[in-house]
């Protein structure tokens, strides 16, 4: 069954964000900064949790990819040898009657702030000729404010990985094919950020560089493309909710190949969730060339040596957290209401096990505390024992929790706890001893 969340729905989910504590607006008690976020309690575990489910994925299941954390800041010669100081712009144009400035390129779905209900090029207004505006924020290093201390604010995290490459292959001795995975902060300064979290000027991408031999980059560039897109499918996006759309010439960048876009079915539209770029050998030849140092490959086998071509599969993090949480959205009828669920995959939801007295008496503290004590570790768990345990289930679905253990009186007695399911409702009672091992167990299958 195609489902997802209507456009008219996202307000659903923007409360349910503040309320439970997502996402809140950034700089919220001075009026807010437009199209700037911070994950709450909530959301920050569900984008670790996505992270850690890439890292996992990319590079601790693959003995062909290790991973690198670089500095935002680098060098300004990066820049120029990548050509993003000559090249990473977006056409923008004014309009010369109430000087909001827009994409040129997105004038079909621009919206005038000045005139809601309009289409800018439906306005009165004349527009000015599109320049390039370049998307780097820039800023100083140092006490000085001259050209000669301007750095900026990487807009992409690969950089960092080319101009490690003869670190990384001279200190890990890897072989063709191998990547380089990193998961950072980027900033761009977007004409027009928007749609919630989807375009921000702040965000966290989570890349991989992989080389290979040139001649095997077609190929690897369809293995990354399947591997890619079965990840999204594996966490829980619907299929009918995911596409592969193949970039044209005109929207080629200026590194690249050939490149797809995994994307998915916003409530707005489809967006691109991640790239697939094959990046050929520009950016390493770029740097070697820029910086004078011999950046290329001897491979043993040919004895030959080549700079080695480069497959890119770059995601989103701000963008997959976003797209898991739309599509975990539900309401189900239940009884003569209905319940709102998030159907989070089992290891993506911010909370794993709730743990639920069935009341606030204290005969109960104890053995409450010693469950709480030895599952805290294994799992993040959620202490809550304020009102009904009816309403506590639907306070768990609403943020996903897989898992409920409910310790009551009877527990006392016979040291069982119930076990209550978030998407059948199901419950079972097991013995406290098991509970360690049969939560791992749901964890661990798919359940
Ligand atoms: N290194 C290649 C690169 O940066 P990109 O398509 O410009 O390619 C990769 O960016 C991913 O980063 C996108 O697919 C998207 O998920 C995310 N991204 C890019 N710009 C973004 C923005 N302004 N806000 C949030 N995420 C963004």
């Amino acid at each position: 069954m195609t489902r997802y969340l209507p456009y008219g729905d996202m307000e659903k989910l923007l409360s349910l964000s503040k309320r439970r504590g997502f996402v809140f607006q950034s700089s919220e008690v001075y009026g807010g900064l437009s199209s700037t976020w911070d994950y709450g309690p909530l959301g920050v575990e569900l984008k670790r949790n996505v992270k850690e489910a890439w890292w996992k994925s990319v590079v601790v299941s693959r003995e062909d990819v290790v991973g690198l954390d670089a500095a935002i800041l680098m060098q300004r010669q990066v820049w120029e040898a990548s050509g993003h100081l000559e090249n990473f712009s977006d056409p923008l144009v004014e309009c010369k009657n109430c000087h909001i400035r827009l994409r040129e390129d997105q004038m079909q779905t621009e919206i005038c702030p000045m005139e809601p209900s309009k289409n800018p090029e439906e306005c009165s207004g004349e527009l000015t000729d599109p320049m390039n505006f370049n998307l780097m924020f820039k800023t100083f290093q140092g006490p000085v404010e001259e050209t000669a201390s301007e750095i900026f604010l990487r807009p992409e995290t690969a950089q960092g990985i080319f101009v490690n490459f003869n670190n990384v292959l001279n200190s890990s001795r890897k072989k063709l094919p191998f990547g380089i995975a990193q998961i950072g902060k980027s900033f761009r300064n977007e004409i027009t950020p928007g749609n919630f979290t989807f375009r921000t000027r702040e965000f966290e991408q989570m890349e991989i560089e992989f080389f290979v031999t040139p001649g095997d980059d077609d190929e690897w560039l369809q293995s990354w493309l399947k591997e890619r897109y079965d990840w999204y499918l594996k966490y829980g996006i619907r299929e009918d909710n995911l596409r592969i759309r193949k970039h044209d010439d005109s929207e080629l960048a200026h590194y690249a190949k050939e490149t797809y876009d995994i994307e998915y079915r916003f409530p707005w539209g489809w967006g691109e969730l991640e790239g697939i770029a094959n990046r050929t050998d520009f950016d390493l030849k770029q740097h070697a060339q820029t910086s004078g140092t011999d950046i290329s490959y001897f491979d043993e086998a040919t004895k030959s040596r080549f700079v080695p071509y480069v497959i890119e599969p770059s995601g989103g993090v701000d963008r997959a957290t976003l797209a898991f949480w739309l599509d975990a959205y539900d309401e189900e009828p239940d009884g003569d209401s209905s319940r709102t669920v998030l159907k989070f995959h089992r290891l993506l939801a911010p909370v794993t096990v709730a743990i639920l007295p069935l009341s606030k008496n204290e005969k109960l503290a104890p053995l409450t505390k010693g469950i709480l004590d030895r599952l805290k570790f294994k799992f993040k768990c959620q202490y809550d024992d304020s009102q009904s345990i009816g309403r506590r289930y639907r306070r768990q679905d609403e943020i996903g929790t897989p898992f409920c253990v409910t310790i009551d009186f009877d527990s006392l007695e016979d040291d069982k706890v119930t076990i209550r399911e978030r998407d059948s409702m199901h419950q079972s009672r097991i013995p406290i001893s098991d509970l360690v091992s049969v939560l791992e167990d749901k964890l661990e299958h798919n359940w």
